[in-house]
């Protein structure tokens, strides 16, 4: 029986129930779930888990040499719980041999509702709303909505498609920008490929669904925010550091754009310092929007399945292995 080690989680009830049906799923493919929850976070405890397993399963702390190249050749394989693998050093994982996967596409439901609700949310002026509802002063404060406006969608994979999706009840505008277009899905959901100026300076809400890299660091900076409408709503689920916060902050506390959503932060946990906090235009989520009862068991689901197909030898789905070229080194 191979070994699948997760650090996942915290020892709430939640998270008992769901590793426990986890492992009551893992047993009937033949694997052996076990739950090592690393919170806090201990990366020896780490190094000497991943040096009694098969593979495991991480969650958003650094991998990188310092702890590949503490390892030994028992673990073969590394499945990111969720799609973000910024945190994990591909070229260092493949030197060694070890594969790295990603549960692709198991928690777009959760993510594509949460970026709707902070564009709806920051439209309709939720924050201002509720405060004035709890000071008692009760005053009105107007807001614009979603239906026929037009929405742009910068990457267009999974959680980008579904949230098209979820948007057809809304009579938008869809563009959409991606590197790797999918058309037949785009034609499907009546959404039209655009560049990004377009994007940028013709919509009235953009939700971001990038992978953070080098390429997509601080894509929206404050010459960008320059040239948004300054009706738009800016929303991110995706990574931090896509935004620079700071020209995300200026722009909305001088009203250069209306609104804007975050669920991702440069720095996480945000602090309770962040001058993002005070403003009234901004809907603050604390990295959850993969967080709901259904995307958190698809994705243990699809942990257990990956690994199960990754020791059968079968293919891994289109996307979910990220270094193929891990194959024919050392730990092989
Ligand atoms: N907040 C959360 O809890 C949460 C949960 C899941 C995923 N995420 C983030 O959301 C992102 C998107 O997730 P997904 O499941 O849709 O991933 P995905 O891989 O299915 O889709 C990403 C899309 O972006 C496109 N792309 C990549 N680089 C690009 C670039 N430089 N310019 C334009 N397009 C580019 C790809 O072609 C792909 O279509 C992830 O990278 C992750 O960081 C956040």
């Amino acid at each position: 029986m191979y070994k699948f080690v997760s650090f996942f989680g915290d020892r709430s009830p939640l998270f008992e129930e769901l590793n426990e049906k986890a492992r009551a799923y893992a047993r009937t493919k033949g694997i052996d779930f076990v739950w090592v929850p690393q919170k806090p976070y201990d990366v020896e405890d780490v190094i000497a888990q991943l040096n009694d397993t098969d593979a495991a399963m991480i969650d958003v702390e650094p991998y990188d040499e310092n702890i590949f190249g503490r390892m030994n050749d028992r673990c073969k394989l590394l499945v990111r719980f969720g799609v973000g693998f910024d945190k994990v050093n591909l070229p260092d994982a493949t030197a060694h041999g070890l594969a790295i996967a990603r549960t692709t596409g198991a928690n777009k439901t959760g993510v594509a509702e949460m970026a709707l609700m902070q564009m709806l949310a920051a439209g309709r002026q939720v924050m201002l709303n509720r405060k004035t509802v709890a000071s008692g002063v009760w005053e009105k404060n107007i807001g614009t909505e979603l239906i026929g406006k037009k929405v742009g969608i910068l990457g267009f994979g999974n959680i980008g498609i579904t949230l098209a999706r979820l948007l057809q009840g809304f009579d938008c505008e869809l563009v959409a920008y991606d590197t790797c277009p999918n058309e037949a899905a785009a034609s499907a959901l009546g959404v039209r490929f655009t560049d990004l100026e377009e994007i940028i300076t013709t919509c009235d809400a953009i939700s971001i669904h990038l992978p953070y890299n080098a390429e997509t660091h601080h894509l929206f900076d404050a010459a960008v925010f320059d040239r948004m409408k300054s009706s738009a709503i800016l929303v991110c689920t995706a990574r931090g550091n896509i935004i620079d916060e700071d020209a995300l902050y200026s722009a909305l506390k001088e009203g250069r754009i209306a609104g804007a959503g975050l669920d991702v932060y440069a720095q996480e946990p945000l602090g309770a310092d962040s001058p993002l906090i005070g403003l009234d235009n901004i809907v603050l989520t604390p990295h959850v929007a993969s967080q709901t009862h259904e995307s958190l068991w698809n994705t243990y689901k699809k942990g257990v399945d990956i690994v199960a197909d990754f020791f059968a030898g079968s293919a891994l789905e289109r996307g979910d292995l990220l270094n193929p070229e891990y194959a024919g080194n050392p730990r092989q």
